[in-house]
Order: structure tokens, then sequence, then C-alpha cells
């Protein structure tokens, strides 16, 4: 690291002690633990432009969050852009992912009761109220099928024209919009005490349709009905169709 970027997140959490690269990295990012003698915080990093614009979001979402309690995500401390890369400070939050807390899951119980209190935890931000100031009143899905337009022409996304034609004359019927995490894989929440109890990688929670966290949080369980019935206990509102869960896990997710 740098001695200037350093010094600017010195200037944001004091003088560190060391920087610890987390066991657990993402696909986007590079994080690293940030010990301080006032606790410890997150820096994550990104360096390239689509990902950069991603973490700038992220910043910006936590920054708005900072003064609520209703929605569960680290605290924000500061954002640094530089001239080759971006670097978001948080709250180091203490729990796994629940990918790794599954992984780690003794038995099919454990499992169970894991995606389940997901499946509670993601009803909960659902059915968080929206307040006039935070709704944007446009639609999500047509705002997303245009950046995925965007990222098809820059060569930045696996997805191509084909598909996205397709998704564009296959849309939904719509339902109400709630406030949605935007990518809630089991990557993206924190399991604390055995509760999925953190969402972390916010870049995209937004007002959207909550039918693309669904399928998203149920898609590396989807073949599995004992795991599916687990998370429809805790998340009661709405269950996708295998129809809608393709559109977005398969269709829509592709160009994220
Ligand atoms: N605030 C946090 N506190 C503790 N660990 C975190 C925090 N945010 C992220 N992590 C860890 O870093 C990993 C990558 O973070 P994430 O935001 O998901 O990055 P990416 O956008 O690259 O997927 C996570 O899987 C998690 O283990
Ligand atoms: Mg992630």
């Amino acid at each position: 690291m740098n001695i200037q970027l350093i010094k600017k997140v010195e200037e944001i959490v004091g003088e560190v002690k060391r920087f610890i690269p987390l066991d657990e990295q993402g696909c986007t990012s590079i994080v690293q633990k940030v010990r301080t003698k006032n606790g410890c915080f997150l820096l994550k990093s990104s360096f390239e432009e689509k990902y950069r614009e991603w973490l700038r979001n992220e910043a910006q979402v936590l920054e708005k969050l900072n003064h609520q309690k209703q929605i569960s995500v680290p605290k924000y401390y500061g954002f640094i852009e530089e001239k080759l890369g971006s670097h978001l400070i948080m709250s180091y939050e203490d729990g796994i992912t629940l990918t790794k807390a599954l992984e780690q899951a003794k038995c099919k119980t454990e499992k169970q009761s894991l995606i389940r209190s997901f499946g509670s935890f993601l009803q909960q931000l659902h059915e968080t109220k929206i307040l006039e100031s935070q709704n944007h009143h446009s639609d999500w899905l047509d705002s997303q099928l245009v950046k995925a337009n965007g990222y098809v022409e820059r060569g930045q996304t696996e997805g191509n024209f084909q598909l996205l034609e397709k998704l564009k004359s296959n849309k939904p019927s719509p339902v109400k919009q709630t406030f949605i995490h935007g990518d809630c894989t089991t990557d993206n929440v924190l399991v604390v005490d055995g509760e999925v109890k953190i969402f972390i990688d916010v870049a995209g929670m937004t007002v959207g349709d909550p039918r693309y966290d669904v399928s998203l949080a149920i898609s590396s369980f989807f073949n599995d009905e004992e795991l599916k019935d687990s998370f429809y206990e805790g998340y009661r509102r709405y269950n996708v169709s295998k129809e809608e869960f393709i559109y977005f896990d398969e269709g829509l997710y592709e160009f994220f």
C-alpha cells in the first residue's frame, strides 16, 4: 500500500497498527482488516472501472444508512478515490458469510436453521417502510436493463445482446417495489451466533424488485426442496415461480 493512501486512511480511523488481508475475499475487491487502537475497521478496495463505480455506490448507500437502525449494515467511515483505485472504510463486523456458515454446519438441521434465519432477515428488509425521500419512483427492472445494455456495449459482462433482448421482451408482470439488497447471495450476508444479522456488499441496495433478491438468495440451494422450504418458513411474503427464478437468477444476474 502506498504511503499517501495509508495517510488518508489514518486521517479517518487514527493511527493504524496493522493491515490484515482477510481469508475470505470477494470477486470485485480486496478486503483488509485495519487494526487501530480505536478498534477494527474494514478497508475494501477496487481497481477496475466497473467495480470502482460499484464501490462508490456502496459508499453512498452506507453513508445514507448511517443514521438509521432498521436495516442492519456496516457503519460508514469514509471513501477515498485515488488515481488507480477506490477505497471504502466501514466498520469491521465480527461474523462469517452465510456461505461459510453453511459449509461449516454439522448437520442438515443446522443448515435449515441458518437458511430460515436468512429468509426472515430478507423479509424484514422487504417490509421496511420506504420514506418518500428514499423513493425514486422509477422502474428498477427497466433501469437494470439499461445498465446491462451499457455493460454489453463496453464488454464489461458475460451476458450478451441476445439474452438481453430476451429479457427485455419477457419482463415478468410487475410487483410492488420494496427495499432490496440487489446482490442477495449467501456470500453477501454475515452470520453472528447462528443467525443472519448483517447485509454486506450493498452497492445495489435500493428500491426495486424483491423477486431479484429472493431468486439470488435461494440460488445455491434451489434444487434442495428441504432447504428451500426452510427459506420460505422465514420468508413468508412471496414464493418466486420457476419462471421468475430463471428470469432473475439465470437471466438478469448474468450481466452483473
Ligand atoms: N464490514 C465487514 N466486516 C467484516 N468482514 C467483511 C465486511 N465486509 C466484507 N467482509 C468480508 O469481505 C468479503 C468480501 O466483501 P464483499 O463486500 O462481499 O466484496 P465483493 O464486492 O468483492 O464481493 C466478504 O465475503 C466478507 O468475508
Ligand atoms: Mg460480495
